[in-house]
């Protein structure tokens, strides 16, 4: 059994990232009626990836003989208008769910609940990736996005992300 409060936030953490997914469903809805179809795509991965994490939430808590409980997955609620809002939108939303992982991080290490915080090892360096990619994706667009013909190239580029299982294997 976990810590209480470790295990509230972890089933909490569950329906975050299954927002996560959501939210990058309709980033990627988005761009594909923009005719953006490669940052669509980069867009459906991402949200593959948060279903990945939501799953592997609940992998460990089942692994620790915890039970899970669903809750509703609130309806996307943010207004895009051009297309560099879910860049923009997409760098917020990782940066608030970093702070989630380090809030969930910092209770386990209250509890001394060493087995969890070595668990979310994995998000804190994936985190730090997403973030990363975020911010790249914000300049690349900086750069290109104003020349249709740099627009299109980049558009290809994210075209070719294909998706990958999760590297943590519980
Ligand atoms: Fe599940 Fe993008 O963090």
């Amino acid at each position: 059994m976990l810590d209480k409060k470790v295990a509230e936030l972890l089933n909490a953490q569950i329906n975050k990232e299954f927002y996560s997914a959501y939210l990058y469903l309709d980033f990627s809805n988005f761009y594909y009626d923009h005719g953006l179809d490669g940052f669509g795509n980069w867009y459906k991965v991402q949200t593959q990836e948060e279903r990945d994490h939501a799953l592997l939430f609940i992998q460990y808590l089942q692994n620790n003989g915890e039970k899970i409980t669903l809750e509703a997955v609130d309806k996307p609620g943010i207004a895009l208008v051009n297309t560099k809002d879910p860049l923009v939108e997409g760098l917020k939303h990782e940066q608030y769910v970093t702070s989630l992982i380090h809030t969930i991080y910092e209770a386990a290490h209250l509890a001394k609940d060493f087995r969890t915080m070595q668990f979310l090892d994995w998000f804190v360096k994936e985190q730090g990736e997403e973030e990363t990619n975020a911010e790249g994706l914000i300049k690349k667009y900086e750069l290109f996005g104003d020349d249709p013909k740099s627009l299109y190239m980049l558009d290809s580029e994210l075209g070719s992300r294909v998706y990958s299982a999760p590297s943590l294997v519980l």
